[in-house]
């Protein structure tokens, strides 16, 4: 089978413009598009530029846009592709660096913002505590996310205003939030309860279309939400402090 791909390249150092470069790849065998990738800056151009490390769709370094899609680069089958033309761009939402790798800096930074590490209080340092099984089975969906970053890039909301934090990183909260170890105080939620954290969410759901793991962040979303309003109502009448 022959294929036609045709490869965004901008070189920020060397290039006006960014422009798409044609590589034709013939192959025989079932390779998957990071492969195909490979093979084309092995034996093509060697100054093709993508990020990849474990091809094994885990570490999430291969996100890149294939033919309008985002996905994963090292889980797609290109004999399953309905087109033989592959047109391969890079993440948007997010500066170029070279080719298909983009600076994911910002990406990070918002994650960091969310404190993504779980707050045990004194008693469970000490003593630990065994998490349930159906306790378990409402974080799964949130411990799958692989940090790629197709959320944050498909998002309309980060491409107009700098100040929103992304899908993945308010999943990320919401997964801490609700594993029963974490006692954070409510004041690091109000840090979200912001246009830039929860409220700035479209609620159009590009984010969990385009998850390569399902983790459908936007469900995150609207569950942390939810629970600032309950928290803040159970603190207007006195529940809780
Ligand atoms: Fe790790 Fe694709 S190379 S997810």
């Amino acid at each position: 089978m022959e294929y036609l791909f045709k490869i965004f390249r901008y070189d920020p150092l060397e290039d006006e413009h960014p422009y798409f470069q044609d590589f034709f790849f013939e192959t025989k065998e079932k390779k998957s598009l990071l492969e195909a990738l490979m093979e084309i800056r092995n034996e093509q151009d060697s100054t093709l530029a993508f990020r990849y490390s474990c091809r094994e769709a885990i570490c999430g370094s291969c996100a890149m846009v294939f033919n309008g899609n985002f996905d994963l680069a090292c889980r797609i089958e290109l004999q399953a592709l309905e087109s033989s033309t592959i047109v391969i761009e890079p993440l948007p939402n997010l500066e170029i660096q070279k080719d298909l790798v983009v600076d994911m800096e910002p990406f990070w930074e918002a994650l960091s913002q969310i404190k993504p590490y779980l707050y045990p209080d004194k008693k469970i340092q000490e003593e630990g505590h065994r998490i349930e099984e159906k306790e378990m089975e409402k974080i799964f969906q949130y411990i799958n996310c692989i940090m790629c970053g197709c959320c944050y890039s498909v998002c309309p909301v980060v491409s107009r205003d700098e100040r929103y934090l992304g899908a993945a990183a308010l999943a990320k909260l919401y997964r801490f939030v609700k594993d029963p170890r974490d006692k954070r105080p409510f004041s690091h939620l109000l840090g979200v309860n912001t246009e830039g954290g929860v409220w700035g969410c479209d609620t159009i759901f590009k984010c969990n279309e385009v998850c390569p793991k399902e983790v459908r962040p936007a469900d995150g979303i609207e569950a942390l939400r939810r629970k600032l309003v309950v928290e803040k109502i159970k603190r207007i009448f006195g529940f809780r402090r």
